[in-house]
């Protein structure tokens, strides 16, 4: 089996964004795994339309560009990491017309989350697992999260992400059990 390629989607888009900076902090874990290869994945270079099909892209495939490049990068991949603020209780909507624009990439691979937020994002993630379900992916129970006064140290700008030493543990092994879903699904795609 070839090594297994991880998507990390960042899925907040805004100028002011700290989602960029939960990926970065991310990938430098994930990095120093010799099993998997990570590869992270930014919306703003997706900027697909408001979701305007004829039907869900799983029965009537798309014509718009973007979100064709999107499909195309998404089979690239063997699991993911949702790198995921929580707007409103629930996940950012770049995120969701994001997910709405595939089908094939997602299927019967491995989703985890990072997450960031007063509750660490968990309302978020809740309902992203959900909609990963609905799309045939393989939602996974371990995942990391910032959280409370050390987020809120992190939205000010005050700290960094890497500033709180009992998180890489928590990414360290999100990323383990990310690993022994990632191997097993893939084996049995190609199988
Ligand atoms: C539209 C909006 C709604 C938000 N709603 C929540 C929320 O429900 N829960 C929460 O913990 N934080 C909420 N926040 C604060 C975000 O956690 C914080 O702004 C975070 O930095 C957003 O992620 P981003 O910077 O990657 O966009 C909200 C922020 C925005 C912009």
């Amino acid at each position: 089996m070839s090594t297994p390629r991880i998507g990390i989607i960042i899925s907040s888009t805004r100028d002011a964004r700290i989602g960029k900076q939960a990926a970065d902090y991310l990938i430098e874990i994930a990095s120093k795994r010799e099993d998997l290869s990570f590869e992270v994945i930014d919306l703003r270079d997706y900027p697909m339309p408001f979701f305007n099909e004829l039907g869900a892209v799983s029965l009537i495939p798309t014509k718009d560009p973007i979100g064709l490049k999107w499909q195309k990068k998404l089979t690239e991949f063997d699991g993911f990491v949702f790198v995921t603020a929580e707007y409103n209780g629930s996940i950012p909507g770049v995120l969701k017309n994001a997910l709405d624009y595939a089908y094939e990439g997602w299927v019967r691979k491995p989703a985890t989350y990072f997450a960031y937020g007063s509750l660490g994002g968990a309302r978020a993630v809740e309902q992203l697992r959900l909609i990963c379900l609905e799309l045939h992916m393989a939602p996974l129970q371990r995942t990391a999260h910032l959280q409370g006064v050390d987020f809120f140290s992190v939205m000010e700008g005050k700290k960094q992400f890497k500033d709180f030493p009992y998180l890489e543990p928590l990414v360290e092994d999100m990323l383990e059990h990310l690993a022994w879903w990632t191997k097993a699904l893939k084996q049995a795609r190609e199988a």
